[in-house]
């Protein structure tokens, strides 16, 4: 049974995780004033930190919790030199437990510039690129690749002398992201920044790898159900320079995982970098969004890092529930969100100091409150 309000569960984490979300929680009690909310956010704590303190990533009711959600908000996980016994990273099952357990196969990158961000290249800060020429979203397979649990060391005479991660690519995985894919491209109907075309890029390395063979062979026996998308392939090495030569060729990407994991942080690059990088981890039933830059421990507790990223999760986290409960407040949410976000942004008065400025999060995340507030008069 479905109550009338969103349940929104808010997993902060470690490092800036709670920074951050703190930040996007404030925004979202701004966009919800006056009854305008028709949701309910719940923290649960969990990750690294928690771990070193309970020997436990998080507690049952908090996973409970996830498996009911309606849309989980992550922060960030991930402690360095805290990890499990089996050498994974304390606070995984938030992240990478997630995205298998509730089968989030598709996590979806969009990769925007929006005017007034700056490039950061070789410490300088400058517009390198037109923002009309980056618009383009990067899907990642999300469950399998060499990220399933298919690896181990191999010990000779008590010495751990070989590592293996085998690399695991699946019909049904790579369908069912590669539909989503095209769903995208087609119901974006945008098409790339260079023409219009409505075209879906396949990354791979099917030059050499099986799986990637099978991967680009899945893409090619799915397009047949969208005649309006254009086909295009790029193998994965030579992806890297196009991405960065000419990203108004792309419209969207599709990528094995762990292929998709590295091109996505580049990508970043070209949208002002990670502290504008948000994803969405979705599944057919669930979905989870985060901001993509991680706990980043060394800036922990400084007020100094960029909340955009979660403020762009929180969107896309509004526009999905909007979709999936066929509630146009929440789209509406999500524009008024977004043109408060662009407003911001456009005005280069709010920048962190990865965009060469001194704003703290805090002051972000307060002048894109009272923008979303300014909007309703
Ligand atoms: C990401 C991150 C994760 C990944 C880490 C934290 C396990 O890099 O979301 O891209 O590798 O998927
Ligand atoms: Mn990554």
């Amino acid at each position: 049974m479905r109550s009338a309000r969103a349940e929104i569960a808010v997993l902060p984490g470690d490092g800036i995780g709670p920074e951050v979300i703190r930040e996007g929680e404030k925004v979202l009690a701004a966009l919800g004033e006056n009854g305008a909310a028709p949701w309910n956010l719940t923290r649960y704590p969990g990750g690294a930190e928690y771990y070193e303190r309970t020997g436990r990533e998080w507690e049952p009711e908090a996973e409970a919790a996830t498996e009911r959600a309606d849309a989980i908000l992550l922060g960030a996980v991930g402690k360095p030199g805290v990890s499990l016994p089996n050498g994974d990273i304390a606070g995984a099952a938030l992240v990478l437990g997630l995205r298998t357990n509730l089968d989030l196969y598709a996590n979806v990158r969009p990769c925007r510039l929006y005017p007034g961000v700056l490039h950061r290249v070789h410490a300088s800060y400058q517009q390198i690129w037109r923002p009309e020429l980056v618009d383009m979203i990067l899907v990642r397979e999300n469950t399998e690749d060499l990220y399933a649990p298919l690896h181990g060391r191999l010990s000779r005479a008590h010495e751990t002398e070989v590592a293996v991660d085998t690399r695991l690519i699946t019909r049904k995985g790579a369908e069912r992201v590669v539909r989503r894919a095209f769903e995208i491209a087609q119901r974006r109907g945008k098409g790339a920044p260079e023409d219009q075309r409505l075209r879906l890029t396949c990354v791979d390395k099917s030059n050499v790898m099986e799986g990637c063979r099978f991967f680009r062979e899945t893409y090619d026996r799915v397009s047949a159900e969208f005649p309006g998308v254009d086909r295009d392939y790029a193998y994965v090495d030579a992806f890297t320079q196009w991405l960065v030569r000419n990203p108004e060729h792309f419209d969207v990407v599709v990528a094995p995982n762990m292929m998709g994991d590295i091109i996505t942080d580049l990508a970043s690059v070209l949208q002002g970098g990670m502290g504008f990088a948000a994803g969405g981890n979705l599944g057919d039933r669930h979905a989870m969004f985060e901001p993509v830059h991680g706990s980043a421990p060394k800036y922990a507790g400084r007020d100094q890092v960029n909340p955009f990223a979660t403020f762009f999760a929180i969107e896309m986290m509004l526009r999905y529930l909007g979709d999936r409960r066929g509630d146009g407040t929440f789209s509406a949410q999500a524009d008024r969100l977004e043109r408060a976000i662009a407003g911001i942004l456009a005005d280069g008065a709010a920048r962190t100091y990865d965009q060469g400025g001194t704003a703290r999060t805090s002051e972000v995340g307060d002048r894109v409150a009272a923008a979303v507030r300014g909007e309703r008069r």
